[in-house]
């Protein structure tokens, strides 16, 4: 395995800025942010990268040497500072460019400038790199070419920086992502804090995605993914609770349940996007659950495939390292559903079985061929199960 591929090689964990604050980012929020990780010990669940995603330089545009500056108000000790203090708590630091001469939200951006700032950041002490894509080409072939400069800019600094390609999944980057050095893309616009597609006003106004459309995206990518190079379905918008910079309508407990159960069988990266400060029991469960998470990390690293859907349900598959199966049902329906789960139609032996319930942490069932269900409205039930 060379040194990159082992940057990634189960789905990377952190924290990102942007769901929450947007353009408010500050070295106060990230250091506060890095310090509640540690404290809260999600930096020992494996929550690593402490991400400062768009709206970092000044907007003016770069110094006389071309170099991006940090904005000298909300960034006044500089990123070197900040690199040095997330590292001295153990974790590491990510940082955002866009793929054109400006970000999305209108800062500069790396196009033409790869090279430099590349060698500004690892020097720096940066570790991660989220590279979006507005205002570039539309075509595939000018995103490839765009993004492997980047990786190559990056790969040149001798820095392991791990690099997440950010262009929304329109271009297919899970069938090119890893030959430009990508470690994660993102196969879908951003998600919003809601169940359905909301519309946002913003420009010429977009959807954005709801968790339940996402689903649908996380099974049709399915086949790609693996160690080394990830699915990315978005930050997790678990906590939220309708506010921050991407706020929607807001999700009940087995809604946000649903999302996080399905980023981990997807082997999408998990970075959470609430105020790790300030999180309830409700939120600091659903993201500190680890068995839930052993599913996510688990070293195979095969994302889980929609098996099966009865009625308004999906049955989902992922096998794990062990020989044992993740197996889950959500119920996207607006009524609880009571269903037989059948070993053979899922494609499990008809072999004595033991299904432990992942959310509750409980073994609920000796079974050998059958296994009957109920299932709430937006909830997913997830088990694994072993021979
Ligand atoms: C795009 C990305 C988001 C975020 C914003 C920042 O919309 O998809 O994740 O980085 O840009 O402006």
């Amino acid at each position: 395995m060379t040194a990159t591929t082992s940057l990634a090689a189960t789905p990377p964990m952190g924290w990102n800025s942007w769901n929450m604050f947007g353009s408010a980012v500050s070295e106060t929020v990230i250091s506060e942010m890095a310090e509640a990780i540690v404290a809260h010990g999600l930096r020992e669940l494996g929550y690593q990268y402490v991400v400062i995603d768009d709206c970092w330089t000044r907007r003016e545009g770069r110094d006389s040497n071309g170099d991006l500056v940090p904005d000298p108000e909300r960034f006044p000790s500089g990123i070197k500072a900040l690199a040095d203090y997330v590292h001295s708590l153990g974790l590491k630091l990510g940082i955002y460019s866009d793929a054109a001469e400006l970000t999305c939200a209108g800062y500069p951006g790396s196009y033409g400038f790869e090279e430099q700032d590349a060698q500004l950041w690892a020097a720096w002490g940066i570790d991660f790199l989220k590279y979006d894509y507005c205002h570039a080409p539309v075509d595939q072939a000018s995103a490839i070419e765009r993004y492997r400069r980047m990786g190559e800019a990056l790969r040149a600094t001798g820095r392991p920086i791990l690099f997440s390609l950010c262009e929304w999944g329109g271009r297919s980057p899970h069938l090119w992502g890893r030959s430009v050095g990508g470690h994660m893309w993102r196969v879908s616009g951003d998600v919003f804090d809601s169940w359905v597609n909301i519309w946002i006003p913003h420009g010429a106004g977009y959807y954005g995605v709801g968790i339940d459309t996402a689903l649908d995206i996380a099974a049709e990518v399915a086949d790609y993914g693996g160690p080394g190079g990830w699915n990315d379905l978005d930050m997790l918008v678990v906590g939220l609770r309708g506010k921050g910079q991407i706020a929607g309508h807001g999700m009940s407990f087995l809604e946000y349940q649903t999302h996080m159960s399905i980023w981990c069988l997807a082997c999408s990266p998990l970075m959470i996007g609430c105020d790790v400060r300030r999180m309830d029991r409700e939120t600091a469960a659903l993201l500190t659950n680890q068995e839930v998470l052993a599913i996510n990390q688990d070293a195979l690293g095969v994302p889980a495939r929609r098996v099966k859907q009865i009625g308004r349900c999906d049955l989902w598959r992922k096998p794990l390292a062990d020989g044992s199966q993740a197996v889950a049902v959500t119920n996207r329906g607006s009524t609880g559903q009571e269903l037989m789960l059948r070993a053979g139609e899922i494609g499990l032996l008809d072999t004595p079985k033991l299904a432990r319930d992942l959310w509750r942490q409980e073994d609920i069932a000796e079974f050998r061929e059958t296994l009957a269900l109920r299932v709430e409205p937006h909830q997913t039930i997830l088990l694994r199960i072993r021979a």
